[in-house]
C-alpha cells in the first residue's frame, strides 16, 4: 500500500531533512480560482502513536492560522488541497495525492492532544514564529517580539494560530521514476484501497 512504501522511504533516508518538504497546491479565490502553491513540512500521519487509528492514512502539516493558506483552505469546508511530493533518493519516487479535503473535526480523536504532540516536535524557532506578526507582514523586529513573548507566555496553552493541517487523502498517484511504474491508488468505502498499474 501507498502509506508501507513512503514511510519506508522516509525512515531509510531520514538524516536528509529535505526528503519531508513536499509542495502544498490550494485554491485562491481572486474573485476568479486562481492557483497557489508553496512548501510546507510533512509531520508525520494523524495518530501516529496509534497507527491503527480511523485517521492513520491522513497526512499531517502544520501553518499559521492567519497566513493566506489558512485562508484559502477555511474558505469552504470542502476546499480541495492537492500536494506533489518527489522523493530523490528513493528511486526518484513523485507520490501525488489529488482531490484531498482537509477535516479532522468529526472523528473519536482527541484533537487537543494531537495538536500538542505535534507542537512538541516543533523546533524553538518554529514556535517563535507563531508568536511573531501575522506572515507576509513587515519582519522589522520580528526575532525580538517573538522571543520575547515566547518568554512570556507562561502558560501552557498554545497559540491560537497554531493549527493543524489534515489531509486526507481520497486517492495517491504513485510514479517511480526509476522502474517506469506508476499506480494510482484509490480509497474505497471504510477506508480500505485498491490500486491499478496505468503508463507513467
Ligand atoms: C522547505 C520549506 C518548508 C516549509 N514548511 C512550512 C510549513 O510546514 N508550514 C507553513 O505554514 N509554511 C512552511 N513554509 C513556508 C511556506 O512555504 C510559505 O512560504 C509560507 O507559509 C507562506 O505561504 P502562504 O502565503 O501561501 O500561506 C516552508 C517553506 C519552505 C521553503
Amino acid at each position: 500500500m501507498w502509506k508501507g512504501a513512503l514511510t519506508e522511504a522516509l525512515a531509510k533516508y531520514n538524516t536528509d531533512r529535505s526528503i519531508l518538504f513536499y509542495a502544498l497546491a490550494t485554491l485562491a479565490r481572486d474573485p476568479a480560482p486562481i492557483p497557489r502553491v508553496r512548501y510546507v513540512v510533512h509531520r508525520g500521519f494523524v495518530n501516529d502513536a496509534c497507527p491503527e487509528g480511523e485517521e492513520c492514512d491522513c497526512l499531517l502539516t502544520t501553518t499559521d492560522l492567519r497566513s493566506a493558506k489558512a485562508e484559502q483552505i477555511l474558505e469552504a469546508s470542502d476546499a480541495p488541497v492537492e500536494i506533489a511530493w518527489y522523493i530523490a533518493p528513493e528511486r526518484r519516487q513523485r507520490h501525488r495525492f489529488p482531490d484531498h479535503k482537509l477535516q479532522g473535526k468529526t472523528s473519536k480523536l482527541d484533537w487537543d492532544r494531537e495538536r500538542v504532540r505535534v507542537w512538541n516536535s516543533l523546533s524553538e524557532t518554529m514556535q517563535s514564529a507563531f508568536y511573531g506578526p501575522p506572515p507576509g507582514q513587515p519582519s522589522a523586529q520580528v526575532k525580538d517580539m517573538s522571543s520575547n513573548m515566547m518568554a512570556n507566555n507562561t502558560n501552557e496553552t498554545l497559540p491560537e494560530n497554531f493549527a493543524l493541517v489534515v489531509i486526507d487523502p481520497k486517492e495517491v498517484d504513485m510514479l517511480d521514476l526509476q522502474h517506469a511504474r506508476r499506480t494510482i491508488f484509490v480509497r474505497q468505502e471504510k477506508r480500505t484501497w485498491t490500486s491499478s498499474e496505468v503508463a507513467p
